[in-house]
């Protein structure tokens, strides 16, 4: 099998760790792996397979001198604006985890649980998009009950750890939380949030739109009827809560026809990297805490509506660092390679 070499922009930071960490895991076929990152880090090392890997600095030619295939972005929006078509000039596929590309119609959106087949649109402009972590963990939950039930309609309320907003957002949580101990939570900073998030939750997560939803919300939005390929209702409120890592999502899901939670139960405990934790009366459900560097969605709490046989409640959680992005992004990779030793 030919090896290949692969780039990770955004290397230092909270999903590209992730990414690293996920590859020391899997039997990946690497040539080799180069970490990129701003001009602040090269030059550092990252520990990789029990060797040292140094950062390089991201630049327009990197990826040529590299002779880069493989090129994972996770270092802002802004970069993959500027920097992905010189990996795509490279030769390099793109798999971008920010919003940049995500609502190009030239550029496949994927979750590979729902829509791989979708990678193979790649070449039309050298990118696949990964999803906003919320929309990963939601859409892998609503693919087998829409196959089974239709799935017209979707509520969901989200609960989202603050590794959201990457590694500076998580410190703020844990700084706050050490002035709140030493008396000094009046006097502490918010940057990565709108207001204090220690002891508190935050209805706003990204900006607000023109119609009162945030910029999150409508992603959430926009990407689940993009990835469905279907105009299903999506109406979502984004919350971030002081927890430092794993999304959780309360779920109201309306279906054309009616919906049994013992069957719906039973089509996601079969369903690709889904684990069903739901056994109330041992007070066993998802929870962010148990989810952290797991690659699987969690779904429990799984009831029928009290009032309507077509609608389904559930809980979902997902370790966003992993099944929101790296993992997405690494399994993104994984079948796009598939794809060319089977198309050689
Ligand atoms: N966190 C999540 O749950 C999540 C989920 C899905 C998608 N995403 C998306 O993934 C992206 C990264 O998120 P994150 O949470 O990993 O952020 P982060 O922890 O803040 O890390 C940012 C990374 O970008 C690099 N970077 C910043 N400016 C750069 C520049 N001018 N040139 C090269 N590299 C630069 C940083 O390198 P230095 O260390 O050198 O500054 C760092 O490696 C964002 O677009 C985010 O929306 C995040």
């Amino acid at each position: 099998m030919k090896k290949y070499n692969v780039a990770v922009v955004g290397a230092t930071g909270a999903v590209g760790e992730e990414i690293f960490r996920i590859f020391e895991e899997i039997d990946f076929p690497f040539n080799k792996i180069v970490p990129l990152a701003s001009e602040r880090s090269a030059g550092n090392t990252i520990t990789f397979n029990n060797g040292d890997l140094v950062i390089k600095e991201l630049t327009e030619t990197i990826f040529h001198e590299e002779e880069i295939e493989i090129a994972l972005f996770s270092a802002g929006g802004s970069i993959s604006e500027k920097y992905a078509s010189f990996a795509v000039d490279a030769g390099a596929v793109v798999i971008d985890n920010t919003s940049h590309f995500r609502m190009d119609e030239d550029v496949p959106l994927v979750v590979p649980e729902v829509n791989p087949e979708e990678i193979n649109e790649w070449k039309t402009t050298g990118i696949i998009a990964n999803p906003n972590c919320s929309t990963i963990q939601m859409v892998q939950a609503l693919k087998p009950l829409d196959d089974a039930f239709d799935l017209v309609r979707v509520d969901v309320a989200t609960y989202q750890a603050t590794s959201g907003g990457g590694k500076e957002a998580m410190e703020e949580l844990v700084t706050q939380m050490q002035d709140f101990f030493a008396f000094k939570l009046d006097d502490s900073e918010h940057k990565a949030f709108p207001h204090q998030i220690a002891l508190n939750v935050i209805p706003q997560i990204d900006v607000f739109m023109e119609n009162g939803y945030t910029k999150e919300e409508m992603k959430m939005v926009n990407e689940t009827i993009k990835i469905l390929g279907k105009n299903v209702e999506v109406c979502a409120t984004c919350v971030r809560v002081p927890t430092l890592r794993g999304h959780a999502e309360s779920l109201t899901l309306t279906f054309d026809a009616d919906v049994d939670a013992n069957e719906a139960r039973e089509i996601l405990a079969k369903a690709p990297n889904i684990i069903v934790i739901d056994n109330p009366a041992a007070s066993e459900y998802p929870m962010p805490a148990a989810c952290v560097d797991k690659n699987e969605t969690f779904v429990g709490r799984i009831r029928n509506d009290i009032y309507r046989k077509n609608v389904l409640n559930m809980f979902i959680v997902a370790d966003n660092l992993r099944v929101g992005a790296a993992t997405n992004a690494v399994r993104i990779a994984q079948k796009w390679v598939e794809i060319q030793e089977a198309t050689k």
